[in-house]
């Protein structure tokens, strides 16, 4: 155990997982819950599609609770959150607000690209998403968290979390540790389009809970190389989502090298690969499938999870806001102050 040591970081519920966020989150997850400890929140307030589609963010909620679970993180030992079931996140960024100038907002190149995606799809931004990476800073600071384990794209976000521990800390008083960011080992995972960043949205994703045929059908219409047409044409390994996934999720070193070796030479059918890499995928999801199926018929123990998760959560975040609010001096009406 890093001794004392907490962890924040969370994810948006916008529908059931998939592998990006396996490798570019979860499995780091998953080994940290054992060494910090660990808050994972249910981002409820950071979705830009609550004006059309409501139904599905609420029911997104449950997917990622039910997705976690299934791939093995802990309520036990970590703390399950939403978001908006502790208030505290609302106030804080409230506070929190007041010392980030405009222009840091503005300039948020994660944002940036997010707001303009949203205009892309004819859709106007909401106040709320403009300002949610504010938030984020409450969501990460809320819990006095010390590491940040986040995509790539998020660093921005925690960078801007630090300048604001940083002027608090100095203009009223210590009262939040400046946290790190952590990158998990694949960034950034690609699409089976090979085009894009996985993403629902596209549609390029295998899902955790896709089954056995599902993947291999995916896994059989993927995107690879290109400019190769028969087995027998030399190959690029570099660059081709299939071998990506090899290396993100196949643990046998020895046949993706070997894989690889023939492709390049052009001494292997698109088949053989995408047949190893299915199988790869499977034997990771096969055993997160089952203990989904065993929560989807137990939901009421993904609820107990998010309500213990909700009440530890709120409990620490009682905790930062009394120091908050001794540190700003907006105690007026306690005992003695
Ligand atoms: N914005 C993050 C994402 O889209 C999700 C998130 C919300 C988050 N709050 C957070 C991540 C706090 C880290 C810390 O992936």
């Amino acid at each position: 155990m890093a001794e004392g040591k907490r962890i924040l970081t969370g994810m948006r519920p916008t529908g059931s997982l998939h592998l990006g966020h396996y490798a570019g989150a979860l499995e780091n997850w998953l080994r940290l819950q054992r060494e910090y400890d660990c808050y994972f929140l249910i981002a409820d307030y950071q979705v830009s599609d609550y004006a059309d589609d409501w139904d599905r963010v609420h029911n997104s909620v449950w997917e990622v609770a039910l997705d976690w679970l299934a791939v093995g993180l802990s309520p036990d030992i970590s703390h399950f959150m939403i978001e908006s079931q502790v208030p505290e996140n609302a106030e804080l960024t409230t506070w929190l607000s007041w010392f980030l100038p405009l222009g840091m907002l503005q300039r948020n190149p994660t944002l940036k690209a997010e707001m303009a995606d949203i205009e892309a799809g004819n859709k106007s931004v909401p106040v709320a998403f403009f300002t949610y990476p504010v938030m984020q800073a409450a969501n990460i600071l809320l819990p006095r968290a010390h590491l940040v384990p986040v995509g790539e794209d998020q660093l921005p976000h925690i960078e801007m979390t630090r300048e604001l521990a940083r002027r608090f800390n100095r203009q009223f008083k210590e009262v939040f540790p400046e946290p790190e960011g952590l990158v998990g080992r694949v960034p950034r995972l690609v699409g089976t389009d090979g085009q894009a960043k996985m993403s629902k949205s596209v549609g390029n994703t295998i899902d955790l809970k896709d089954s056995k045929a599902v993947v291999n059908e995916k896994v059989r219409r993927m995107y690879t190389d290109p400019t190769r047409l028969r087995a027998i044409d030399p190959g690029h390994v570099e660059g081709n989502p299939v071998f990506m996934y090899h290396d993100a999720f196949n643990p046998d070193k020895a046949e993706v090298d070997d894989l690889k070796e023939r492709y390049i030479r052009g001494a292997v059918g698109d088949v053989e690969v995408k047949t190893k890499l299915a199988k790869a995928i499977n034997n990771l999801l096969e055993p997160i499938r089952e203990r989904r199926a065993y929560y989807e018929s137990h939901s009421e123990h993904v609820r107990a999870a998010l309500e213990k998760g909700c009440s530890e959560g709120r409990a620490i975040a009682r905790e930062t806001m009394e120091m908050v609010h001794d540190a700003l001096g907006v105690n007026y009406l306690k005992k003695g102050g």
